[in-house]
């Protein structure tokens, strides 16, 4: 597990940005799975302009979205395709049957989880997974004692979630209880995962995703059982780490290496 401190979120940002790009040019149906939340929004906000640049060719990516609310259409402002909509998908003349997110309706959910599953693998899994984490340590919307094996399914919100994301809903608005989630065993599929956290609220759930045992009480500690898994965090969210001086110790060596 690899943690790079940043200066700011642009840094951040930059940084995840410029390597889906380049994975994009090595691989034109590149494999996106993606977050939605305040976390990515710079790294949506430069893939746009990427395209809208003439330097990024969306046609042919496929994308797998990690989660969303059970409860809202499509069209709801605070679905999480309304998201995806507004802040990347609408600007990037990307093809709408790329485009894919866990069932949240119809008659069979069970079944229609696992056929989100199996359209993962029939895409030839998923190159770069974005994540971002929530205060209390959850990915997607695993939250904790989500079972590390853990398939797309549907998951019920803690309260803690509820209030951490109530900002974004007006008084008196409903706010879903229920998400489908990919599960952290879909999650840990991912050939690349770059989880960004931003702000000392996260402090906590950074230092247990790195630093802690692995634990389904903290979900995104799965992450330690994956091979190739960055960690992006500004000064705030890398407060409550132990070992920060080796961590950027060995991004500089990283970066000699690789220069
Ligand atoms: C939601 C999403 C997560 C996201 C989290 C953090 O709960 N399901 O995928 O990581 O919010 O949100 P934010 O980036 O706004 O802090």
């Amino acid at each position: 597990m690899r943690v790079i401190e940043c200066s700011t979120r642009d840094e951040a940002a930059e940084l995840v940005a410029g390597e889906i790009l380049r994975a994009l040019q090595a691989k034109p149906d590149l494999v996106l799975g993606l977050a939605t939340g305040s976390t990515p929004v710079g790294v949506y906000e430069r893939l746009v302009a990427a395209h809208c640049a003439g330097d990024a060719d969306f046609s042919e990516v496929r994308t797998f979205n990690l989660d969303e609310y059970v409860g809202l259409s499509a069209l709801h402002p605070q679905s999480y395709r309304t998201f995806m909509r507004e802040h990347l998908f609408g600007s990037i003349q990307i093809q709408d049957h790329n485009v894919r997110f866990p069932p949240v309706d119809g008659f069979d959910l069970r079944a229609a989880c696992e056929q989100y599953e199996r359209a993962i693998v029939d895409a030839g899994g998923i190159d770069i997974q974005l994540l971002g984490i929530g205060s209390n340590g959850h990915i997607g919307f695993n939250e904790p004692t989500s079972s590390l094996a853990s398939r797309t399914r549907v998951k019920t919100l803690t309260d803690k979630t509820l209030g951490d994301n109530a900002r974004f809903y007006k008084e008196g608005e409903m706010q879903p209880e229920l998400a489908t989630t990919m599960g952290i065993g879909t999650i840990l599929e991912a050939k690349r995962i770059l989880l960004q956290s931003f702000g000392e609220k996260k402090a906590d759930a950074i230092h247990a995703a790195v630093e802690g045992p692995i634990s389904s009480f903290w979900p995104a500690s799965a992450l330690q059982l994956h091979p190739d898994t960055a960690i992006y965090v500004d000064a705030g969210s890398a407060a409550r780490l132990t070992m920060r001086d080796y961590y950027r110790r060995v991004e500089r060596n990283e970066r000699g290496m690789s220069s």
